[in-house]
């Protein structure tokens, strides 16, 4: 019996958790097991106290510096060069910062198995002059291979700890997609299948910026009153902007886990709102701190998502640059023709303005 290859592009805490969930699944012992053991992981390489990561990777089983304390299974290998690590894969997974998969794309171009199968766990959009992307579209341009995307409230150090989680996968090809959910689900990681891949991609990208509002609410001191109006305004801008550009995005995506759910976790705990609660403090005590510096700081090398993807957007927004009739390629999108777009969404320009 055949059994599918799987490949994880990326090595971040996400990534590892999501690894070794599936490392968990890929080595069970079963006749009818569909997949092979071996999980093949690309380290971004670097150096480590002194060693190469993939070496300590290997050695250990773990990955200390991006998720420290959570053995990855042995069953995972990491290594350095990325088509080393999708060569004859037939599922990919991709879970890296959204900033650097157009070029991780332009490295897999042509290296990547005909007829395999991608799903994105990245967070996040790119903006070009002719319009919009979704880390899903390019996938599918850049490898020409169908792509479903994984989204939920997935905080990876609380998977990591196998605490109840959920998540959809977004699906065009419900073949994909049943083949995925059994390479990821857990007894504590519950998947259900939504045929929204684009709605549930919009939503794990926008909700990165109600996360800085979040953490600006912390920063000021503010309670639970105030942090519920920036979730609340915020699932109503997330909801307009994505059916704006898209509008065949479902209502009911947004009542999901990779809606409301996730959105109420990034506000709590995520890595969005813990560095705009010390970027807003380091302001309110008159000695400000840039992202940069507090990212590097506070993350250690994790990366934060929310501040690019509040720019990316507002390059969307903001009129002036957009000159009506709007040149993206979203033909049939009534907001986007018309002007003050800002005005449409005043707590994404209200984050924007602030932060810089
Ligand atoms: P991370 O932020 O923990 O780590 C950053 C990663 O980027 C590291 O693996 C590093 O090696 C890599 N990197 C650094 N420079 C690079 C370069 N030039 N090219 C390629 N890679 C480089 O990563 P993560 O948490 O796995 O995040 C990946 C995606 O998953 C993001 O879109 C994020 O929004 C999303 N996500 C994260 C979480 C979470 O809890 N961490 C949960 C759900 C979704
Ligand atoms: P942060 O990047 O803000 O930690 O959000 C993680 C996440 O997406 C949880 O679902």
């Amino acid at each position: 019996l055949a059994r599918y290859r799987v490949a994880m592009i990326g090595s971040g805490a996400w990534a590892c958790a999501a690894v070794r969930m599936m490392a968990q699944n890929t080595k069970v012992d079963d006749p009818a097991d569909e997949f092979v053991d071996e999980i093949r992981m690309w380290v971004y390489e670097e150096d480590y106290q002194g060693r190469k990561l993939t070496e300590v990777i290997n050695e250990t089983h773990e990955n200390p510096k991006y998720f420290p304390g959570f053995h990855l299974g042995d069953n995972v290998v990491a290594v350095p060069s990325i088509e080393e690590a999708a060569d004859g894969a037939d599922l990919i997974v991709l879970c890296a910062p959204h900033q650097f998969i157009h070029g991780i794309c332009k490295q897999l171009m042509g290296k990547v198995k005909p007829g395999a199968a991608a799903i994105s766990l990245t967070k996040g959009m790119r903006v070009r002059p002719e319009g919009p992307q979704l880390i899903s579209q390019m996938v599918r341009r850049y490898l020409n291979i169908d792509c479903a995307v994984l989204m939920g409230a997935n905080i990876a150090t609380d998977i990591g700890r196998e605490q109840l989680s959920e998540a959809v996968i977004g699906y065009d090809n419900l073949d994909h997609a049943e083949r995925f959910k059994k390479l990821f689900q857990r007894p504590y990681f519950r998947i259900s299948l939504l045929p929204d891949p684009v709605g549930a991609e919009m939503c794990g990208t926008l909700k990165n910026i109600v996360a800085l509002g979040a953490g600006m609410v912390d920063g000021l001191g503010l309670g639970p009153n105030s942090k519920a109006t920036i979730i609340r305004q915020g699932l109503v801008e997330m909801r307009r902007f994505s059916r704006a550009l898209y509008p065949s995005v479902r209502e009911d995506t947004f009542l999901e886990c990779c809606g409301v759910g996730d959105l109420v976790a990034t506000c709590y705990g995520g890595r969005n709102r813990l560095v705009a609660e010390a970027w807003t403090r380091a302001q309110m005590d008159g000695s400000p701190r840039t992202f940069e510096e507090l990212e590097s700081e506070l993350l250690k090398g994790q990366k934060l998502q929310g501040v690019l993807t509040s720019n990316e957007v507002q390059e969307i927004l903001r009129p002036a640059i957009h000159p009506a009739p709007c040149p993206l390629r979203v033909p049939s999108s009534p907001i986007l023709q018309k002007r003050h777009w800002e005005q449409d969404y005043p707590l994404f320009t209200t984050i924007n303005r602030i932060i810089n």
